[in-house]
């Protein structure tokens, strides 16, 4: 089986994600018995192209990365925006062979114009995976069943924890268990950021690190303002607890004008002072938080090491389940895709 990939974003994940690709698809064939190509690569100012031969996604990916447009490149034919782009690519796959790989920018509000992607293409036929959390966070119940009444899927691995299982996790493996609620440290900037104050770094210098290796979103002040987080809480509480809630739903604050003499007072009170998101269950509601706590040295969270993040359920038969990630960093979140790609094609081939 091929898998056609239509790749609607092309920035530091979608990049990432292609220069995985080579390398894994012996696994891909080995392992679950399919290939992938990309057909067509759909961005804001880059360009929108499909392939007329052979779409070199690698090649394409250094190209756009220093700066040039996808209409450069040979083998490629422009296509006007992406939405005419899914439509075309659809056209032109077998039936249930194309993938949407959505990566755009994250609009926490709105979950545009992610969530008008999912929809494209899902209503052209095409699975959808995402890295963006805008769909799962602000339309998640309403997309679930578009792409059910299509028969497609629609995964999102990486919206929460890079490519560390979450939502696989509780899909494929806990059958029958409620989550009762969930606590976690989930956005990577502003966990590092406090600690490295902690080191004695400033607030900015421990930004700008982030902001080098890709992963502060490209506004940082949806990371440092607790947007982010907000947006995982709200689709954690969708996903595992049934709630309702968008990012605006979730009560938030951020790191804005946390001083090192702050993070030291805890620190030398034997505390942590940690950017907290939690989702639980009330009076028959879901509701979602993020907040600055100051952690006891007892709390698996008060452990993580700076580059890390983690997530704690609480279910009714299952007991506590801690998730950690020690090193998240683009190629996780990429792996996320892979993940989910993989996870396409094995629902795929059981249909047959
Ligand atoms: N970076 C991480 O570590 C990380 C981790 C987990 C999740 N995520 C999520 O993954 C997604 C992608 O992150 P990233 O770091 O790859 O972002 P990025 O580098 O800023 O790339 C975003 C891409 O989306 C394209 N784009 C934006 N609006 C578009 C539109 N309306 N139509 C078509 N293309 C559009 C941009 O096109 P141009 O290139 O032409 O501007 C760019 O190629 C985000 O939702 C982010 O929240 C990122």
């Amino acid at each position: 089986m091929t898998l056609r990939l239509v790749l609607v974003g092309f920035g530091n994940v979608a990049r990432r994600f292609v220069e995985l690709l080579p390398g894994l698809a012996p696994r891909f064939l080995d392992e679950s018995g399919f290939e992938c190509r990309v057909v067509g690569i759909a961005t804001r100012r880059h360009g929108c192209v499909l392939a007329s031969e052979r779409l070199d996604p690698v090649a394409a990916a250094a190209h756009v990365a220093a700066g040039g447009a996808l209409s450069d490149l040979d083998g490629t034919r422009a296509c006007g925006d992406v939405f005419s782009l899914i439509d075309v690519a659809a056209r032109e796959a077998p039936q249930g062979a194309l993938v949407v790989v959505e990566t755009t920018t994250l609009d926490v509000v709105s979950g545009e114009p992610a969530v008008s992607h999912v929809r494209a293409g899902l209503a052209a036929g095409a699975h959808v995976i995402t890295a963006n959390k805008g769909p799962v966070a602000c339309a998640y119940h309403a997309l679930r069943a578009e792409a059910l009444r299509a028969g497609r899927c629609f995964f999102f691995e990486g919206a929460v924890l890079d490519g560390i299982p979450v939502f696989n996790l509780v899909r494929e493996t806990l059958p029958a268990v409620e989550i009762t609620s969930f606590r976690g440290i989930v956005n990577s900037t502003t966990h590092h950021i406090l600690t490295q104050m902690e080191s004695g770094r400033t607030f900015d210098e421990a930004l700008v690190d982030m902001q080098r290796a890709g992963i502060a979103e490209a506004d940082p002040s949806l990371d440092v303002e607790g947007w982010d987080a907000a947006a995982k809480v709200a689709a954690l509480s969708n996903v595992l607890l049934g709630g309702r809630l968008t990012p605006r739903a979730v009560e938030r604050q951020g790191i804005v004008g946390v001083s090192r003499e702050r993070v030291l007072d805890a620190r030398d009170r034997g505390l942590r002072l940690r950017l907290v998101a939690s989702g639980w269950k009330e009076d028959g509601l879901v509701r979602g938080r993020v907040a600055l706590e100051e952690l006891s040295a007892t709390d698996p969270l008060a452990h993580l090491g700076p580059e890390g993040n983690a997530l704690a359920l609480e279910t009714d038969l299952a007991g506590g389940i801690l998730i950690e990630e020690r090193l998240g960093g683009l190629t996780q979140t990429a792996y996320a895709l892979v993940s989910d790609l993989v996870a396409v094609a094995r629902r795929t081939s059981a249909e047959r």
